[in-house]
């Protein structure tokens, strides 16, 4: 599904691959041996396509679109290097994860190195916009990770924590993506900057959502990362939020006790018929259509082009992907 999606920026993804690696070569030598690794085992590569894309419906990419898709991807991938340490995760885009090759020490450097190689960038880049953008999500990002942590075993959380949770970890970086799309695309009078804000903000909500929904319900073996990984770091997700709330309540007190023992996993059968069968998973793709539905909205206002009808393909991507 992904290869039909961006098939019309094939070439400005071509592109933007080359400029990832060699944004990154040094000459110190396990840098070199970790970066290269990565570039073995790439991501979806979700949000520079996004910012192509988007570019796209304003006059195409410029020379600045690619450093910007390069800025928010680099910034994507040192904060996943991170969150596998901070989730003690081994397993990252279908094979080891940088901490469970090298360790988490080396983990915490190389994001740091991608982390400041964004910076650079972006000084390079020197737009005021840009640059703003970019340093406010990158603090609503660690806020996010952070609200998280400090949520953690928190099982009276309500849903607006969660969206809260989710709109600064991963929504916003992806709204960032859209929105660069159009400020750095070749038609400059009046980009549709507040519309891709939105736009990349429900895209991302649902994206969140359906990881969460896919811990759950996914195989590990297509999503190329471990699932059941939240009740280990015992995350609440939208789908347990729900069932913990909506569903029977002695089930739900039984399901409480077992989440606050050491040992969740060991029940982690268990505590997922509870989530399926309360209705958690059903909710939480519901409310991931919902939200895909109207960052569809979104896009109607934008003249039908191969571009339109892609980032269309997105937000039906987003919310039924398996991977
Ligand atoms: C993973 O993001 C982290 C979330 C925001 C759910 P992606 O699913 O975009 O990760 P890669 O880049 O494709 O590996
Ligand atoms: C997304 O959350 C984290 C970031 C924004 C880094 P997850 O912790 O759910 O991401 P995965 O599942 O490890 O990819
Ligand atoms: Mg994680
Ligand atoms: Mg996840």
């Amino acid at each position: 599904v992904l290869r039909t999606i961006t098939e019309p920026i094939q070439r400005d993804l071509e592109i933007f691959e080359k400029q990832f690696l060699e944004s990154l070569e040094t000459d110190v030598e396990l840098l070199n041996k970790i970066v290269r690794y990565m570039a073995a085992h790439k991501g979806k590569r979700l949000r520079p396509t996004l910012t192509f894309l988007t570019s796209h419906l304003v006059g195409g990419p410029t020379p600045r679109t690619f450093w910007a898709a390069l800025i928010v991807e680099l910034i994507h991938t040192a904060t996943l290097i991170h969150d596998d340490v901070v989730d003690e995760s081994e397993i990252r885009r279908g094979a080891a994860s940088i901490n469970a090759i090298w360790d988490n020490k080396i983990s915490i450097l190389v994001g740091d190195y991608l982390f400041s190689k964004a910076l650079v960038y972006m000084m390079e880049l020197g737009d005021k916009n840009i640059n703003e953008l970019i340093s406010r999500v990158t603090v609503r990002m660690s806020q996010g990770e952070l609200l998280q942590m400090e949520r953690a075993r928190d099982y009276t959380m309500d849903e607006a924590t969660y969206f809260r949770m989710i709109s600064d970890k991963t929504a916003s970086l992806i709204s960032t993506a859209c929105q660069i799309g159009v400020l750095t695309a070749a038609t400059q009078d009046h980009p549709p900057q507040k519309a891709m804000q939105e736009f990349g903000e429900y895209l991302g909500l649902a994206f969140q959502i359906k990881d969460d929904l896919l811990d759950y319900m996914g195989e590990s073996q297509k999503m190329g990362k471990p699932t059941g990984n939240d009740l280990k770091e015992n995350k609440i997700t939208l789908p347990l939020l729900y069932a913990l709330n909506n569903g029977h309540p002695v089930q739900a007190q039984k399901i409480r006790k077992l989440l606050q023992s050491d040992d969740s996993m060991t029940n982690f059968e268990e505590i997922r018929s509870f989530v399926v069968e309360s209705g958690g998973i059903l909710y939480a793709q519901q409310k991931a259509n919902e939200l895909a539905e109207r960052a569809r909205r979104i896009l109607s206002q934008f003249e039908d082009s191969r571009y339109r009808t892609s980032l269309t393909l997105l937000t039906h991507f987003a919310v039924n992907r398996q991977n």
